[in-house]
């Protein structure tokens, strides 16, 4: 619940746009809100009348001489008591009916958030990835049921039923009566509500303090090794216990300023009931009220104010969801700077020809990446590229499955601009082991058929048999049941290297690519995997972007990438020979 108003600015104001924004998800439900509405007034309409039945009671009770003494206020008793019943049982149903189309709604809009931001670039993502996104759907999600709690099962009812007492006690007995109710009520609004937004800096540096408090114990028992390598248990005690006595200051403020919210209120009350009951006295002591009236103007004051106690709160709550909501909505209305192209044709796949014409890129204008970049790779060929770390080899493979889009120049693939094809169909034929492999956090089967979900057993094992990992999985007690950890953190840099080769070797691309894939990987396995690599490439386009210049002697073209351009290419004895930048790198490495 703190949650909510931790990023509430006291200047904040409800923000009315959210119902609108919800209001879509909730026509489908036209009928059950209708009969919820229904339930509503019902509900209200018996809580209302219960008074009214009691006035009777006490008057038959009092006036003493009626012949049934017995079987009047028997009736009536019952009668009360069913009211009483029936308006909880009208109100839990109207409840009952109005939560399931919430729930609807929080799934859909879940969904379309979820499926929105799977479609943004990945650009958004690298900015905005500290676990923010989801917490700005779960909050926008609990938001929207909050907001309709508050909404449709406490503020409308009220509203209702101050309406309804006002209106009822006008026309039973008279204007002074509706106006002492009907303007304590303001008051007390009014009241409530200003006094929140005062007091709102202090729930919201409590609320401050509190994260603040949490993300240190977090962080530290995160870094339980660090904080043992440098004998600093004080150190971090002391950090937190400061952020501690930051949270106790601020929660005395907020204790404090809850208790003038709620003794301003108390008063306001007790005023306004002071003055009907003397008012409600003279008039039975003038004999035009009996005593049944009396106690059923207490009776409503009671009932009126009851719920408007939370008031405050509620008032407060229904700022910060609603924020919240906004906040979600506001992911919505992100767009994605590419164009996904999900109606256009799809990629026709001849033989997996991938050329760059004069493709120049950069992440940032002023920094270029690289510069009119030409060559092509040809299908059923193995084409190396290789490069300083940061050359931007990586970048081209990014460029190649449309992370981005090139700054001018085009990449083809069998003569098609994948700019202008149905994104969906590029990303299924190009298959990537990137660099930096991660791994979901499930078995290493789920993780490896990941790559196509529907393989048969046998591709499975083929592709574990390709990418060797066989021995490695029988070695583990659990097998290929074996659960791999957060980002795969369980098992080695290699071994989950090889797992994210089997799955791309799974989902059987035309065109192949390993980005350092074998980067992790001891001399003899990464000779094994680049033997692999060969026959894995045979009928495709595989590209080899590598490190260790060893494991690429044998490709058919090799690309050195040098200040954003493909300085030289050709075989490895033809580069040898040109005694250039590959040349170079190349005795760096033999030295080594
Ligand atoms: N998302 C990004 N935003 C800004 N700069 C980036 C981004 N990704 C990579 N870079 C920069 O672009 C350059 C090329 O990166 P990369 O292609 O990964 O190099 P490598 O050749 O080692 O694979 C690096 O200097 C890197 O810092
Ligand atoms: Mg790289």
């Amino acid at each position: 619940m703190k949650l909510s108003s931790y990023d509430l600015d006291p200047e904040t104001k409800i923000n009315w746009k959210v119902f609108s924004l919800i209001a879509p998800f909730l026509v489908e439900h036209r009928i059950r809100i209708g009969f919820a509405l229904i339930c509503l007034v019902a509900s209200k309409g018996a809580s209302v009348s219960a008074p009214f039945v009691l006035k009777h009671i006490i008057d038959d009770l009092s006036e003493g001489g009626v012949s049934d003494l017995v079987l009047i206020p028997l009736s009536l008793i019952l009668i009360y008591g069913f009211a009483r019943f029936s308006m909880i049982l009208l109100g839990e149903i109207r409840d009952t009916i109005f939560g399931r189309v919430t729930e609807r709604a929080m799934r859909k809009i879940g969904l379309k958030v979820f499926k929105h931001l799977h479609n943004l670039d990945l650009e958004f993502h690298l900015e905005r990835r500290t676990g923010g996104l989801s917490r700005d759907i779960e909050r926008g999600i609990n938001g929207i049921s909050f907001l309709m709690r508050f909404f449709v099962f406490n503020i409308v009812p009220t509203l209702l039923e101050i309406l309804l007492v006002a209106g009822l006690l006008f026309y039973n007995y008279g204007a002074p009566f509706a106006v002492i109710i009907l303007l304590a009520v303001m008051a007390y609004i009014s009241f409530s509500l200003a006094t929140t937004d005062w007091r709102t800096q202090f729930v919201r540096q409590t609320a401050r303090a509190d994260s603040k408090a949490n993300t240190i114990c977090v962080e530290s028992l995160l870094n339980y090794e660090t904080v043992k390598y440098f004998s600093n248990e004080d150190y971090e005690a002391n950090r937190y216990d400061n952020s501690l006595e930051r949270w106790e200051s601020a929660k005395r403020k907020d204790r404090l300023s809850l208790l003038g919210l709620n003794s301003g209120q108390a008063l306001i009350i007790a005023i306004a009931m002071v003055l009907l009951m003397w008012l409600a006295a003279e008039r039975v002591q003038d004999e035009t009220m009996t005593i049944g009236d009396f106690v059923l103007v207490n009776a409503f004051m009671v009932q009126l104010f009851m719920p408007l106690n939370f008031l405050g709160f509620v008032y407060r709550e229904i700022k910060g969801w609603s924020a919240n909501i906004e906040n979600m909505f506001a992911l919505l209305a992100v767009e994605p700077k590419l164009d996904l192209n999900t109606n256009a044709s799809d990629l026709e796949l001849a033989r997996g020809v991938v050329s760059f014409n004069c493709v120049s890129f950069s992440y940032n204008k002023n920094r270029p990446i690289l510069r009119e970049i030409n060559f092509s790779m040809m299908p059923g060929q193995q084409t190396a590229i290789v490069g300083a770390s940061g050359v931007g080899k990586s970048t081209l493979i990014k460029l190649l499955f449309r992370f981005y889009d090139p700054d001018s120049g085009r990449i083809l693939i069998d003569n098609q601009d994948i700019k202008k094809v149905n994104i969906n169909s590029l990303r299924r034929v190009v298959g990537i082991v990137p660099q930096d492999a991660v791994l979901f956090n499930d078995t290493i089967l789920e993780n490896i058929r990941y790559g196509c979900p529907d393989a048969s057993e046998k591709d499975v094992s083929q592709a574990i048999d390709l990418a060797h990992l066989k021995d490695f999985i029988e070695s583990l007690p659990e097998g290929l049941g074996t659960i791999v950890g957060e980002r795969g953190l369980k098992l080695s840099g290699g071994e989950k290297q090889r797992v994210t080769i089997a799955r791309t070797i799974l989902k059987n691309p035309t065109i192949i690519i390993f980005d350092e894939a074998t980067s992790s990987l001891d001399s003899k396995s990464e000779s094994m995997i680049s033997a692999a690599l060969r026959d894995i490439s045979k009928n495709r386009t595989c590209i080899v972007i590598a490190h260790r210049l060893s494991t690429i002697v044998n490709a058919d073209k090799i690309l050195v990438l040098k200040d954003g351009l493909v300085s030289e290419n050709g075989t490895h004895s033809q580069l040898l020979a040109l005694k250039g930048h590959y040349h170079e790198l190349w005795k760096i490495q033999a030295r080594q």
